[in-house]
């Protein structure tokens, strides 16, 4: 996946986190479409540290070639008319390789995160998919915790080295 697909595993954006008040809106799930091209290429730059307008629109438009293509598939989680969480990725083969999940911090831990997992395996299912895979760090507790609870299992490690001096 291209740069703004590919948000996995780094997730030290925050959308929201700041200013989001935890409540008890009920959560409704819907496929995420082109109408929210918008508020995911916004997600995806935070996610870089991209705050320039004109590198957001970029994002934003090959965002929306993104979900427009056949491997697209995600779900939006609304809170009311307000985007509070998400879930992408793309159909390759048989396998949903799944991009991006993310829960506003307000809203964590209510088992959103499992339903958009359980919503977008649905949909992977009836475009033919078999298996769904998503990668994570090795201190991202809340999501293997999530994963495994909705019947993931560990099939790969990934290891890593660091080759210039950490500032
Ligand atoms: C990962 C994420 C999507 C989970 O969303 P969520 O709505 O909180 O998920 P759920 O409520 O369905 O499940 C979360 C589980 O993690 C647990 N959890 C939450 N914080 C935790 C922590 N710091 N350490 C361990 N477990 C934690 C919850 O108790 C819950 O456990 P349970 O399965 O026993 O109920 C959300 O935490 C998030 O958006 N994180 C930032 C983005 C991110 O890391 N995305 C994944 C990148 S790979």
């Amino acid at each position: 996946m291209t740069e703004i697909g590919r948000t996995m595993g780094k997730a030290r954006i925050s959308r929201g986190e700041l200013s989001a008040q935890s409540n008890n809106t009920p959560i409704k799930l819907r496929r995420l479409d082109t109408s929210d091209a918008s508020y995911r290429a916004r997600y995806a730059a935070e996610c870089d540290g991209i705050s320039d307008e004109s590198k957001v629109a970029r994002i934003e438009r090959r965002m929306r070639d993104w979900i427009k293509g056949p491997c697209h598939v995600g779900i939006v989680a609304l809170a009311g008319e307000r985007r509070v969480g998400h879930v992408d990725g793309e159909i390759r083969g048989t396998r949903l390789v799944i991009e991006d999940i993310y829960v506003e911090n307000a809203y964590r831990s209510r088992g959103i995160g499992g339903r958009l997992l359980e919503a977008i395996s649905a949909e992977a299912r009836g475009r033919g998919a078999t298996v769904v895979e998503f990668d994570t760090e090795s201190d991202n507790l809340a999501m293997q915790r999530v994963g495994r609870r909705m019947g993931f299992t560990l099939t790969r490690l990934y290891y890593e080295r660091q080759l210039i001096d950490q500032a």
